[in-house]
């Protein structure tokens, strides 16, 4: 099973749980608002390990982003987001 490390804890995705369900069923606050690849209000940045995707999600991604709502890890992730919901470092140029 994948390791999952953010800025405040590591955990293990459950059998058949999203990115996305795994950071909020351990205390992450992380926005989304379609949960399926659209709107692109779950972007995160990975800081190591990769993402793949099943149909190629529509929603803009700047280099090291990624979608948790709609992603399947490969392996061990390290993830740029912590309990506090603060999005560090995210290009400006994709939040406005
Ligand atoms: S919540 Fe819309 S792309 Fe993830």
């Amino acid at each position: 099973m994948a390791l999952i490390s953010t800025r405040d804890r590591v955990f293990e995705l459950l059998e058949g749980e999203t990115l996305l369900e795994g950071l909020e069923r351990t205390g992450h606050k992380v926005e989304y608002q379609c949960r399926s690849g659209y709107c692109g209000s779950c972007r995160l940045r990975i800081l190591e390990g990769s993402v793949t995707y099943r149909e190629p999600p529509l929603a803009f991604l700047g280099r090291d982003e990624i979608l948790p709502c709609c992603c399947c890890v490969e392996g061990d992730v390290r993830l740029d987001c912590g309990l506090s919901g603060e999005d560090e470092g995210l290009s400006d140029s994709l939040l406005k």
